[in-house]
């Protein structure tokens, strides 16, 4: 096993069946992977842990995904939308707390048209020179991304979710494809986005050999950020009595993709920090190095629900951005407030 995390070092790359054996073998190589991970992702970023605040400004979604809690089909769910002013506002208070990133995070909300998008990044962009801005809203146009890189955008997430196409169906409804979510990753790369793909860890019918799938797709890809997070049920989803995914399991893919891909933006995610109290702490070990506070106001936090028993839904935006400090503090960690590029991406406009 050591001699194939030896490999996966130097070569940044295994074959499927390799990655499924070490999958399979995660007990006897986790030490060794984890404290690979950790030398190479110091190598680059030193102690540094970046932090990204987390507004999450719409719970609309048109999209009815399986495993989502705020999927359009569940009529349990309250729904808000920030306005653009709320959203400037909880920007304000992001910007005192030391936040240089910003993630506007939604569902697939028509509401939200490209231009008022547009006009939300523009205002953002000009009122905090300097902050990087990250978008977090599904799957749109081409001609959508460009407006808003041109508006200012810089970075863009997008978790593929599988790249197993009968394990996307089994967790999207039909009118959902993988096609089409890969197409809009290769598009908003070519833009000239900062991009992140990922995946839950667990999901529903999920098997090693698709973990693997997704390992090399991250190769293909090549992207700057990659999210992943254990699958956690929601109560009021078809998935409600599936198993979570596991959390070890997790922290090992974690590794791996440090290891495969060093210089990538790797979050340790609330997730993983749901299902373990000292998930984000473990994902750190495991070579992740960026965190993502919620900068959600509350009165939205509690509503923007995608599994159950998530954390700070109840915290003080202030409470999470210190929260996340003492806890990299205690491990021997330094919050760097800085935007936080993936390194070498120039730092300004498109
Ligand atoms: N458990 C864990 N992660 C989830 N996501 C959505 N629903 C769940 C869930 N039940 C993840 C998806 C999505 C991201 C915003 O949150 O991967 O892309
Ligand atoms: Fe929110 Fe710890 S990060 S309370």
């Amino acid at each position: 096993m050591l001699s194939l995390i030896d490999r996966l070092e130097k070569e940044k790359i295994l074959t499927a069946a390799e990655f499924v054996t070490l999958l399979e073998n995660r007990d006897e190589a986790r030490d060794y992977l984890f404290a690979r991970a950790r030398a190479v992702r110091d190598s680059v970023f030193g102690q540094d842990i970046f932090i990204r605040g987390l507004l999450e400004f719409t719970n609309y979604c048109k999209n009815d995904c399986l495993y989502c809690g705020i999927r359009r089909g569940n009529r349990a769910v309250s729904r808000y939308r920030l306005t653009p002013e709320e959203i400037l506002e909880r920007c304000a208070l992001g910007f005192e707390l030391g936040f240089r990133t910003f993630v506007l995070q939604g569902g697939e909300d028509p509401f939200f048209t490209a231009p008022k998008v547009a006009s939300i990044v523009r205002e953002i962009k000009s009122a905090f020179p300097g902050v990087a801005l990250t978008l977090s809203l599904g799957e749109r146009s081409r001609e959508t991304y460009e407006l808003w890189r041109k508006a200012g955008a810089d970075r863009y997430l997008l978790r593929h979710e599988t790249r197993n196409e009968e394990h996307y169906s089994a967790l999207h409804p039909p009118e959902m494809s993988l096609a089409s979510r890969l197409s809009c990753l290769f598009a908003l790369k070519e833009i000239g986005y900062q991009v992140g793909c990922g995946f839950m860890v667990g999901s529903p019918s999920q098997t090693l050999a698709n973990l693997a799938e997704d390992l090399l797709f991250v190769k293909e890809l090549s992207p700057h950020m990659v999210g992943i997070g254990p699958f956690i049920p929601h109560r009021d989803t078809p998935f409600r009595d599936c198993p979570a995914g596991d959390v070890e399991l997790t922290l090992f893919l974690l590794g791996l993709i440090r290891l495969m891909e060093p210089l990538a933006l790797l979050p340790a995610t609330t997730a993983l920090g749901s299902l373990d109290p000292l998930g984000r702490e473990k994902g750190v070990m495991a070579g992740a190095n960026v965190l993502m506070p919620i900068l959600t106001p509350p009165g939205a936090r509690e509503k923007y629900l995608l599994y159950d028993n998530k954390i700070c839904v109840g915290d003080a935006a202030e409470t999470c951005r210190f929260c996340v400090q003492r806890r990299m503090e205690g491990i021997g960690r330094v919050i760097n407030v800085s935007r936080g590029d993936y390194p070498g991406f120039a730092p300004q406009s498109p």
